[in-house]
């Protein structure tokens, strides 16, 4: 025997067992999303790589370390994308969206790929559901983004929500706070982890992520970029906090939240499910005013976020399903009557299916059981049918196979 293919480390396969729970989040992110203006956008599976390099930033884990990055038969060299607000950015600036009325609001739900360590709620291919709004600095947009995921969250059921918000300020605020910050990194190196040690000219903010016992220590007395934001970015979060208290969302103000992208600017949010272990987020996102321009468009605000669907299973997050009824089962042997019954019942609206595994008569009844099939139906050696009504005990014979859809099945009985 050849041995047995198995699915990649970090892959997962979606069972039929576990796709209605699915398309029922996607049909809830459809009504949240859409009924507040969102309007869905599908980018491709994989981009050229740079826009990732300048898009989610050269420092950050996910460029440095964790892309899928191949040239294909053509010497390009192209990425699987390991998120989405980059590729979404890029096709604003490539339909001209910014002549569109503003904020051009649009979600997006598909696969996306990191090579990260692949543990519970973490993967190497994941699926996200992602809203981004390009076009726009109003605080109330970034307001209206939080509520939108906080109500996403809540309305599919996922258990133990926590919202968490913080600001980053822009550039110039970050940039005195970052030199504040690489300062005390630098005073308390001895302490740090190596990771952190090297990253402290890189990416120093990371710092706060650290798991490392030293660094957290070391963290905990550094300073906070609350205390940098100039008076604007200082405003500018004020009145999110106030939307957000007038639409009765609760959050955390959390001063030393790090998203682990470069792009984001003022508000950045995540909200945490006490049902996940480590990997606690469900989804995060903020603002990236200079994402547009840097990826070669024209200077544009945005404000978006993504939350992961598997991670939003993990925390319960689904919503009740009933499966399709199933109105009639048919019993074979299947020959061109039998199949054209269901095919017929099927035309009249009717959930149908044929026995497709020559049982006998009482495997038949089992598996219409099994269905919870409505109906069954078989054919007598005469060509006439009958028809027994599982839920009232009733049996009918019918003429011919026509009399079973066109009198019985849609008569008063279904
Ligand atoms: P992110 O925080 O990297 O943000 O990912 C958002 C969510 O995707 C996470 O909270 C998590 O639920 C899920 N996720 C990420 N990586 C994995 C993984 N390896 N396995 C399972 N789930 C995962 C972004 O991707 C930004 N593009 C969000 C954004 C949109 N910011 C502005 N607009």
């Amino acid at each position: 025997m050849s041995e047995r293919i198995q699915a990649p480390r970090g892959t997962q396969d979606v069972l039929p067992e576990q796709t209605a729970a699915r398309a029922a989040l996607e049909a809830r992110a459809r009504e949240v999303l859409e009924s507040a203006g969102y309007q869905r956008i599908e980018t491709p599976i994989f981009e050229h790589t740079e826009l990732f390099q300048r898009g989610v930033g050269e420092s950050t884990d996910i460029v440095q370390k964790e892309m899928y990055t191949f040239d294909d038969a053509g010497g390009r060299s192209l990425t699987l994308r390991p998120e989405g607000t980059a590729a979404v950015c890029r096709a604003y600036v490539e339909h001209g969206m910014h002549k569109l009325a503003q904020p051009v609001k649009l979600w997006y739900l598909g696969p996306f790929f990191r090579y990260e360590r692949a543990q519970a709620g973490r993967y190497r291919q994941f699926w996200q559901i992602g809203a981004e709004a390009l076009g726009s600095e109003d605080p109330a947009v970034d307001a209206e983004a939080i509520l939108l995921l906080t109500t996403l969250l809540t309305d599919v059921g996922a258990r133990g929500i926590t919202v968490k918000v913080s600001s980053l300020g822009r550039l110039e605020s970050r940039a005195e706070y970052r030199a504040a910050l690489q300062e005390h990194l630098r005073r308390h190196a001895d302490k740090l982890s190596e990771e952190v040690r090297n990253r402290i000219d890189l990416n120093p903010l990371r710092a706060f992520d650290s798991d490392h016992p030293g660094t957290r220590e070391v963290m905990a007395g550094a300073p906070l970029l609350r205390d940098f934001l100039d008076a604007e970015d200082a405003q500018h979060f004020s009145e999110v906090l106030a939307l957000l208290d007038a639409a009765g969302v609760a959050y955390e103000v959390e001063p030393t939240l790090v998203r682990g992208l470069d792009y984001y600017v003022r508000t950045v949010f995540e909200i945490h499910s006490s049902e996940l272990g480590a990997q606690s987020a469900l989804g995060g996102g903020g603002r990236y005013d200079r994402l547009i321009a840097e990826i070669g468009g024209p200077p544009t605000p945005g404000m978006g976020w993504a939350a992961g669907i598997e991670r939003i299973l993990l925390a319960g997050g689904a919503p009740p399903h009933a499966a399709p009824p199933v109105d009639l089962y048919v019993a074979g042997p299947v020959g061109p009557t039998q199949f054209r019954l269901v095919a017929d019942a099927r035309r009249a609206g009717l959930g149908a299916q044929l026995d497709l595994a020559g049982r006998s008569m009482k495997g038949v009844f089992k598996q219409a059981a099994r269905l919870d099939a409505r109906y069954v139906a078989w054919m007598n050696e005469d060509g006439s049918w009958e028809l027994k009504d599982r839920q009232g005990g009733e049996q009918i014979t019918a003429p011919d196979a026509d009399a079973v859809v066109r009198d019985v099945l849609r008569g008063p009985g279904l």
